[in-house]
């Protein structure tokens, strides 16, 4: 009686099981998974956050498909902040990044259609596509030296059905910010085949060197949808506050945006008290990056510190985002490491499948693990891969 969509293989995977069997029996490890920003100790100004929530306004009901103007206004500031010009008109709030894809999803494909995902990346859009009826056909990310775009590859997997190109800038888990020159080959690629681009900027605010890398929200070279959201912007996930920023050429985005805000009126999913507390939530980032910050680069000193310490183990060059990635020697499958990490020496991380890499040979680790666990945690698994 179920649509074929939701025939998912819920069978957790070996790694998820012995997870679980690990926390059963009561024991401790050190994780170095971790991506939930609300439980990592950074400190939040929680009467603030919480005095937000408390704008009498709320009491009234204003629908908007695209979300209250105070929220929109404040979202356009943000990008004011990076010198980058956003209409509020061209914002749809969403309650989430993923409900943001799934909107643009439904604009622009009918079933079966296609949408291109960088590999390696980030694991939920299988789900949202299956969800949206869409097929997703990977192209390359190529690793020398730092990672880049296969715009070989990238235009072979291009058929009838394509859609759009999804890229996420800086990507989730390899760290890569998209260059301007691959900016522009994304534009011509899209632009002459009248397919979008759709660029998830959830961690855009996150580079290493402090540089402020260019958003697609000023794109105009190709149709665009630029993603983004306090999850990571403000690390409030709990608040369900994202949104969603259309440009490219106007004929274009005219018929993008009256076409969205069917979708967006159908649900009109943004509450009030979040919608009012936007402009709040978005000042809390400054004290909240700094603090990410200067624990992702004091974990990526430790880790290069541990680095130069043995041959076994090396790591991916990292722009930006919360994870490095580690190159480790293949002698038996990532999941097969992660989980005799965990059982046998209390360290939880993420094999390289989990995020699509081509083949064995990778760990994700994330920098969001407070220094003394990362630097014990990394320790350990030196230890483990230098007897491998
Ligand atoms: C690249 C990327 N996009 C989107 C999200 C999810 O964002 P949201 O909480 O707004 O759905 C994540 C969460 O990890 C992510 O890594």
């Amino acid at each position: 009686m179920f649509a074929k969509r939701t025939n998912w293989n819920m069978t957790p995977n070996r790694l998820s099981e012995a997870l679980a069997a690990h926390r059963a029996a009561g024991k401790p490890f050190i994780d170095l998974t971790v991506s939930n920003p609300t439980e990592c100790g950074f400190e939040y100004d929680g009467a603030a956050i919480l005095d937000a929530l408390r704008n009498p306004a709320a009491l009234a009901y204003e629908p908007n498909p695209r979300g209250l103007e105070s929220a929109r206004r404040a979202v356009a500031g943000y990008y004011a902040d990076r010198e980058e010009t956003v209409s509020a008109e061209d914002i749809f709030l969403t309650t989430s990044t993923s409900e943001a894809y799934s909107y643009v999803f439904r604009t622009l494909c009918d079933p079966g259609e296609e949408l291109l995902i960088p590999s390696p990346s980030y694991p939920l859009f299988d789900f949202l596509a299956d969800i949206q009826d869409v097929s997703l056909v990977r192209y390359p990310l190529l690793y020398d030296h730092g990672w880049q775009i296969d715009f070989h590859a990238l235009e072979q997997a291009i058929t009838p059905r394509t859609r759009g190109v999804i890229v996420v800038h800086p990507n989730n888990p390899t760290g890569n910010f998209v260059k301007s020159s691959e900016m522009t080959k994304l534009n011509a690629i899209c632009s002459a085949r009248d397919i979008a681009v759709i660029a998830d900027e959830v961690f855009l605010d996150f580079a290493l060197d402090g540089s402020r890398a260019a958003s697609f929200v000023a794109n105009h070279g190709a149709p665009t949808f630029t993603l983004s959201g306090l999850s990571k912007i403000s690390g409030l996930p709990q608040m369900k506050a994202a949104w969603l920023v259309v440009s490219g050429p106007q004929q274009w985005k005219s018929e993008a945006l009256a076409r969205l805000e069917v979708i967006a009126d159908t649900y009109l999913s943004a509450n009030a008290p979040v919608q009012l507390a936007i402009p709040r939530f978005l000042e809390e980032r400054h004290g909240f990056q700094k603090q990410v910050m200067s624990r992702v680069r004091r974990n990526l000193a430790e880790l290069d510190r541990q680095l130069a310490g043995q041959k076994a183990v090396s790591r991916l060059k990292v722009e930006g985002g919360w994870c490095a990635v580690l190159r480790v020697p293949a002698t038996r499958s990532d999941e097969d490491l992660a989980i005799d990490l965990l059982s046998a020496h209390g360290v939880a991380v993420h094999p390289g499948h989990f995020y699509d890499f081509p083949h064995e040979g990778f760990l994700v680790v994330s920098f969001l693990t407070p220094g003394t666990d990362f630097s014990l945690g990394i320790a350990n698994v030196l230890t483990v891969l230098g007897r491998e």
